[in-house]
């Protein structure tokens, strides 16, 4: 998950990296009113998830708490790079000296960590590292010795920072990795690391990436999902604890295990190149399909608009056909008029012909059973372009 640069500026303050204060606000009103408590010039920032505000105009000095109201509303409602801008954050302004750049990345070629460091930072970051890569210091980091006093120094060295700000900025790296490791992050850069005419050395942008897989550690990183940017089937997916990916296209795909569901997108995709139908999505129930899991599955699909059919694609295992197809049954049952949308369903493996049975003798209106995964996809092709 990326947070946005206010959220990145209350979890490095929490780690006492230095950032000045700072507020969100969704209306030109509330970004005065934080300006006020502020006081001062103060900065008006876009908050979207994307690089290179300041260029597209997202970023703009105020000289007081009016000017703060009069940037807001005109950043408010912006579009930076396809992004609309729904917030702001109203940051002190700082007396800038010069700009640096520090970033800890996980290096997933390497199997380490790289922390990268520059006194060209500020917004043409990304023109150094192309035209000058030698005045971005890049140093990889063991995960078992982590960033020590001697290798902070070593960064500090290596980028060519000035002696007046060297242990500030040593003392701000490792504060920034125990930061990195303490959240789970994958990312954490700060662009510019300002030193300020007063000598101070303060983060005045960050953007973090905290790991996903790491969140059933972080209970308090819920709170920082954008729920306005998430789809609301792949957010109720989530409560479900279903592995649903929402796609572009109109055929409903259901299947346990991800393999085999990655190989019903290809053949669905494959035989829908005929009708210019797509996949709608990926849904993997798992391993014990039950009544209850499927019809959360088929909810969840039947729920999206775009669905014009759906390709249920099974192969027993443990939980064997029988099984599975009682819980298909079962789902509609509990579904009633709410399915409405044709099901084709491909059964094979364990217990297939116990499951195939069940499912003829129920002989429900919306269900076609299709023996092979080929000739499965191509039917609920073929339905969902004729709908
Ligand atoms: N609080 C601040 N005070 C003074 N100048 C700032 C402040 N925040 C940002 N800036 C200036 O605006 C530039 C762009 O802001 P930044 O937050 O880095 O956005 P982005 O990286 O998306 O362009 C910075 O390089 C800095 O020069
Ligand atoms: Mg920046």
């Amino acid at each position: 998950m990326d947070l946005f640069e206010y959220q990145a500026r209350d979890l490095f303050e929490s780690h006492q990296i230095p950032v000045l204060p700072g507020a969100v606000a969704t209306s030109a009103t509330e970004a005065k009113s934080a300006a006020e408590k502020i006081g001062g010039k103060v900065v008006v920032k876009a908050q979207v998830k994307v690089g290179g505000r300041g260029k597209a105009g997202g970023v703009k000095v105020a000289n007081d708490a009016q000017d703060a109201f009069e940037k807001s509303a005109a950043i408010l409602g912006m579009d930076i790079k396809g992004h609309k801008v729904n917030k702001v954050m109203i940051a002190q302004a700082a007396p800038i000296a010069s700009e640096f750049y520090l970033s800890i990345l996980l290096d997933r070629a390497n199997r380490n960590f790289l922390v990268m460091a520059s006194v060209a930072g500020g917004m043409d970051i990304e023109e150094v590292a192309h035209k000058t890569p030698e005045k971005l210091a890049k140093v990889s980091i063991d995960p078992n010795v982590g960033i020590t006093p001697e290798i902070s120094a070593q960064v500090v060295k290596a980028g060519g920072f000035p002696d007046d700000v060297s242990d500030q900025v040593a003392k701000v790296l490792r504060q920034l990795w125990q930061a990195f490791v303490a959240e789970d992050a994958t990312l954490m850069e700060i662009n510019p690391l300002v030193k300020t005419s007063d000598g101070r050395v303060i983060a005045l942008d960050g953007k973090v990436t905290l790991d996903d897989n790491a969140s059933f550690r972080h209970p308090n990183h819920a709170q920082l999902i954008d729920n306005d940017a998430t789809d609301p089937l792949e957010k109720l997916a989530k409560e479900k604890d279903l592995n649903y990916v929402k796609l572009q296209g109109e055929v409903g795909i259901i299947g346990n295990g991800a393999g085999l569901v990655m190989s019903t997108l290809d053949v669905v995709a494959y035989a829908g190149e005929k009708f210019s139908v797509k996949p709608a999505n990926f849904l993997d129930i798992g391993g014990g399909a039950s009544a209850e899991v499927m019809a959360n599955g088929l909810s969840i699909i039947l729920s999206d608009p775009s669905v014009r059919s759906v390709f249920v694609n099974v192969f027993g295992g443990i939980t064997a056909c029988d099984a599975v197809a009682n819980g298909i049954v079962q789902a509609l049952n509990i579904l009633a008029d709410k399915a409405t949308k044709p099901i084709v369903v491909r059964l094979d493996g364990n217990n297939v012909l116990e499951g195939r049975k069940i499912l003829q003798t129920a002989n429900h209106p919306l269900i076609k059973q299709v023996e092979t995964m080929d000739e499965a996809a191509a039917k609920a092709a073929e339905l969902a372009a004729q709908r």
